[in-house]
């Protein structure tokens, strides 16, 4: 599959070794510019480069926004429109600023980042501490996997990422539709930056 990462962090990086590792195609894209990811992809090796933002969006068929929630307005809206975009964002309002509809909860960061996308938006990735994502991948089966809540409100989305999670060693649990879904999966939930099974998360995100 061919993969564009836009944000190239601590998130967006483990994800570009994870997807590399199983040979999907991967653009990686940060806001300074690709000759300041030179060494990183070079350091991640296979089928990963590094590329402009609008590069990264264009080319993925499925997109990862890995960037502050404040810095989402500044995405390729146009060439995001219509694509399957993994959102790994939380808001952190001291980080980006205070924002009045998600202070007051009438709305999630995954859907004005949806909003203003027009993207299917899947929220995966974000509960994970990215330590863990980086380094505990485990073969299927194994008791020591960790698991990803993901939601997002179309179904085909949600079912390719899910097989993205499965395949670099994690496991996906359905926290439903992206606002009430997501909202079970937010930073201040149970299961955010927990180290977690999914049976465990299922059982927290059922009692949220
Ligand atoms: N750290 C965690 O454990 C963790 C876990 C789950 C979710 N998250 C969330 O996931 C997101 C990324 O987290 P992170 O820890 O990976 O952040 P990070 O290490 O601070 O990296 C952020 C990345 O975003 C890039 N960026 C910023 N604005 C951009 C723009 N307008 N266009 C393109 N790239 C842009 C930065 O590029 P430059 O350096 O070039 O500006 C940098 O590569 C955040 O929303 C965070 O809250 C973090």
């Amino acid at each position: 599959m061919r993969i564009g990462i836009i944000g190239a962090g601590r998130i967006g990086s483990s994800l570009a070794r994870h997807f590399a590792g199983i040979g999907h195609e991967v653009v990686l894209a940060n806001s300074r510019g690709p000759e300041t990811l030179q060494a990183l992809v070079t350091g991640i090796g296979g089928p990963v480069r590094a590329g402009t933002v609008e590069e990264a969006a264009a080319f993925g068929q499925v997109v990862v926004v890995s960037v502050p929630y404040g810095r989402h307005r500044e995405l390729p809206a146009e060439t995001l429109r219509g694509k399957v975009v993994i959102d790994t964002c939380n808001y952190y309002p001291e980080r980006d600023g205070h924002d009045a509809e998600l202070d007051g909860d009438s709305t999630t960061s995954s859907e004005k980042i949806q909003a203003f996308t027009g993207a299917d938006v899947v929220k995966a990735f974000n509960a994970i501490y990215w330590e863990y994502l980086r380094d505990r991948g485990r073969p299927r089966g194994d008791p020591g996997r960790l698991a990803i809540p993901v939601s997002g409100a179309d179904e085909e989305a949600k079912a390719v990422v899910a097989g993205l999670i499965r395949d670099i060693g994690f496991d996906p649990v359905d926290a439903g539709r992206l606002g009430e879904g997501g909202r079970k999966h937010q930073p201040g939930t149970t299961v955010y930056g927990a180290e977690l099974s999914a049976a465990e998360t299922e059982a927290l995100l059922h009692a949220a």
